[in-house]
C-alpha cells in the first residue's frame, strides 16, 4: 500500500482506523497509553504483526513523557506500560513477542541517560516495523512458488497490508504472485463477525488489481465442491512448536472444507507468529468477544435483544490440516516440530 498502516510521527502513533474500511479511510493518532489500548482492543489497528507493532510504539509512548531519574524508576514505568498493552488483546503473540523485545533492548542498555535510551527504545520499535516490511516481502516470494498460472486462491479474514507494516502475510503471496505476472484469482470469505474478509482483504486485491470474489463464509464448501479454488492460503496469531495455527474463527472450517476436497491449506507467518513455549495449540489462548458484535456489529439488531451469545475471536487448525506454513525464512512441511525448530535456527544466525 501507498500508505503505511502504522507508524511513529512526531511523538504520537499514526494508524489507519480499520473499523471505517471500506467507506471511509481516515488515520487516527494515538498520543497515550489508553488511546493505544484501545485501538489495539477495537481493532481500529488489528492483524497479529500490525497489533505487535502497536504494542511497540505502545510501549515506547508509555515513557516518553518520562521524568525518572534512575534507570529503576525508568524500567518501572515501561514495564507498567507493557503489563497495561498485554492486557489488550491475547491471542497474537506478535504483541507479547514485541514487548519483550523492547523490554530487552531497555536492560540491555540500562547504563544510557534516560534521554537517550527512550530514543534508543524507539529506534528498536521502527526496527520491528522495517523487519516486518522485509519478512512481508520474503513471505510473497516463498509463498509465490507454490501457485500455478491461473490458480485461484481462497482466503479467510484479513492478513494483507493492513494487518502487518504492509504488504501482508497471506495476501503478499497473492501479491507478489500478480506482480511476477501470474494469472490468479482469489475468493475471499466475509468472515464474521466483524468481516474483515468484506471489508478489508477484497479492498486491498482490488486496489492492487487483483480478481477477487466476495463470498460469505458458508459458501465455502459449495465453491470447493463446483472445483473453483485450487488452494487455501491464510494468515496466523500464534503457532505452537508442532504447527497447530490458531486464526480467524472459521479458519479451523475452511481447514476441514480443504482437507476433505483435497485442496493444499497454507498458513503464511512470519517467524514472530511462532512460539516456541507452546508444544501444542491447546495452550493457545482465545481471544472471546463481545455480543453485541455478533447480534449488531454493524448498528442494526440482528438477533433477539438478550440472546445468549459466545463468541470466541479465534479457532486452532491442527497441524495436521496445514499442508505448508511459508515464513520469511522459507516453507516448512511436516513434521512441524522439526522444520519450525530449523526455521528459527535460521534466524538465530
Ligand atoms: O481479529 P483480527 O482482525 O486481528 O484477526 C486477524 C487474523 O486472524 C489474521 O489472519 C492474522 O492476524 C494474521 S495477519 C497477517
Amino acid at each position: 500500500m501507498a500508505v503505511s498502516t502504522i507508524e511513529w510521527a512526531d511523538g504520537r502513533i499514526r494508524m489507519i482506523d480499520q473499523t471505517l474500511l471500506p467507506n471511509e479511510f481516515k488515520h487516527i493518532y494515538c498520543d497515550d497509553l489508553p488511546s493505544t489500548w484501545e485501538a489495539i482492543k477495537s481493532l481500529r489497528v488489528r492483524g497479529a504483526p500490525a497489533i505487535g507493532i502497536a504494542g511497540a510504539l505502545g510501549a515506547v509512548l508509555g515513557i516518553w513523557n518520562s521524568t525518572a531519574e534512575s534507570y529503576k524508576a525508568f524500567a518501572t514505568e515501561l514495564k507498567s506500560a507493557t503489563d497495561y498493552l498485554a492486557t489488550s488483546r491475547p491471542t497474537a503473540v506478535n504483541l507479547f513477542w514485541a514487548l519483550d523485545r523492547i523490554t530487552e533492548t531497555a536492560e540491555a542498555n540500562s547504563q544510557l541517560p534516560i534521554p537517550a535510551l527512550k530514543k534508543v527504545l524507539l529506534a528498536e520499535a521502527l526496527e520491528i516495523i522495517n523487519e516486518d516490511k522485509a519478512m512481508c516481502r520474503a513471505i510473497g516470494q516463498h509463498g509465490m512458488a507454490l501457485l500455478n498460472e491461473n490458480d485461484t486462491i481462497l482466503t479467510h479474514c484479513n492478513a494483507g497490508g493492513l494487518a502487518t507494516s504492509d504488504y501482508g502475510t497471506a495476501l503478499a503471496v497473492m501479491f507478489s504472485a500478480h506482480e511476477a505476472g501470474k494469472q490468479i484469482q482469489v475468493y475471499a470469505d466475509e468472515t464474521r463477525p466483524l468481516l474483515q474478509g468484506a471489508r478489508l482483504t477484497t479492498w486491498e486485491l482490488m486496489q492492487a488489481g487483483i480478481d477477487v470474489t466476495l463470498i460469505c463464509d458458508n459458501m465455502a464448501a459449495q465453491v470447493m465442491k463446483e472445483g473453483k479454488i485450487q488452494c487455501v492460503i491464510v494468515g496466523a496469531d500464534r503457532i505452537a512448536a508442532n504447527g497447530d495455527t490458531a486464526n480467524k474463527i472459521g479458519t479451523y472450517n475452511v481447514a476441514i472444507l480443504a482437507e476433505a476436497h483435497g485442496i493444499p491449506f497454507y498458513v503464511a507467518a512470519p517467524t514472530s507468529t511462532l512460539d516456541f513455549a507452546l508444544e501444542t495449540g491447546d495452550q493457545i489462548p482465545i481471544e472471546q468477544r463481545a455480543a453485541e458484535e455478533v447480534t449488531e456489529g454493524f448498528g442494526k439488531l440482528t438477533a433477539p435483544d438478550g440472546v445468549k451469545v459466545y463468541s470466541p475471536a479465534f479457532d486452532v487448525t491442527p497441524a495436521a490440516f496445514v499442508t505448508a506454513i511459508i515464513t520469511e525464512k522459507g516453507v516448512a512441511r511436516a513434521p512441524y516440530t522439526e522444520s519450525l525448530q530449523a526455521m528459527r535456527d535460521a534466524c538465530d544466525t
